[in-house]
């Protein structure tokens, strides 16, 4: 298949490239390439035919979104309503990527893709608005998937919070992580293989949740990233009252797929892909897990 991906050079689109190459013809396009929020940039999709369109490109600075709403719903919603009409248009498969953003938190354990969504920020309010519009595309996917870590690191938010951490720690500064607000970190090279798995078997259209398995706190996820990175730094759990922010988010926001073990995709637990991760950027090695 020829697989074309919005936003190549970002931390999930990097994972999607290596992970898709190897089987299918991938059209990588940078944000120098193509212009979401620009019709006319976008219809040189139209050049290639590709049959399947990936639109990682979005504007996930949440806090930002609070203040410059017209720019996140530029990217995260007209943009999703550019490809999908482009997409339209050649007759192509859409893929969205959304967040777990789009809940409320109120559910208290892992949201499915059944639960209604109803989100509590400008950033969730436009990627819903973009889920919605990719949905007008006959042939499409919506993938949600949430915290993500990745080798490439995220290039809309500088980094990740597992690099953040290591750096911090590595500088022995103290860290105190939020211990009440709960999700599932996802490893985008795990996220880009159920893409993949997708895209290959040929699920039927709609929405997956495309996270790895189980809920945690940031504050456990920071103690694991420790642990097993044998960094000892001073690491205090603090309540998500105490951190000033713009963005009201969700409290717990953790996914879980009921959709995808039917077809046979299972995702690992998050603690497994992130010693995977630390392996890969060479934060431990081999032994060091034994
Ligand atoms: N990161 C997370 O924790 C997280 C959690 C839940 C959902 N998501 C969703 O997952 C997706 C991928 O996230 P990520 O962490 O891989 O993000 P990322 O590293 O920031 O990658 C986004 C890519 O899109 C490009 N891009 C941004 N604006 C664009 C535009 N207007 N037109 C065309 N290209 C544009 C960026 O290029 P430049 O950097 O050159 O602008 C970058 O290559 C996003 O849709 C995001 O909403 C992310």
């Amino acid at each position: 298949m020829k697989i074309a991906i919005i936003g190549s050079t970002g931390q999930l689109g990097t994972d999607l490239v290596k992970a898709l190459s190897a089987k299918h013809d991938v059209i990588g396009l940078t944000h120098q390439d193509l212009e979401v929020t620009d019709y006319n940039s976008c219809l040189v999709l139209k050049k290639d035919r590709p049959d399947i369109i990936v639109n990682t490109a979005a504007f996930h600075k949440t806090d930002q979104c609070e203040d410059e709403p017209l720019r996140a719903f530029s990217v995260n919603a007209v943009g999703a309503r550019n490809i999908a009409t482009v997409s339209t248009e050649i007759k192509a498969t859409a893929i969205f990527i959304s967040t777990d953003y789009v809940f409320d938190g109120s559910k208290k354990e892992p949201y499915t893709e059944e639960d209604a969504p109803n989100p509590l920020n400008t950033y969730g309010i436009s990627k819903l608005a973009g889920e919605l519009f990719t949905k007008q595309s006959p042939k499409h996917y919506v993938l949600r998937v949430s915290s993500l870590f990745g080798v490439a690191g995220a290039s809309g938010k500088g980094g990740n919070f597992v690099e953040t951490m290591i750096t911090r720690a590595k500088k022995n500064e103290s860290l105190s992580v939020v211990n009440d607000t709960w999700m599932t970190p996802t490893y985008t090279k795990d996220a880009a293989r159920v893409m993949q798995e997708i895209i290959e078997k040929r699920l039927p259209f709609g929405v997956y949740h495309a996270s790895n398995q189980g809920p945690c706190t940031w504050f456990q996820f920071a103690q694991e990233i420790m642990r097993l990175a044998r960094l000892n730094p001073t690491l205090k759990p603090i309540e998500t009252s105490q951190q000033q922010t713009k963005a009201r988010r969700p409290t717990f926001s953790a996914l879980r797929s009921t959709k995808l073990p039917t077809y046979g995709i299972q995702t690992r637990e998050w603690k497994e892909a992130l010693a995977d991760y630390l392996l890969e950027k060479g934060h431990l090695n081999r032994t060091s897990l034994a």
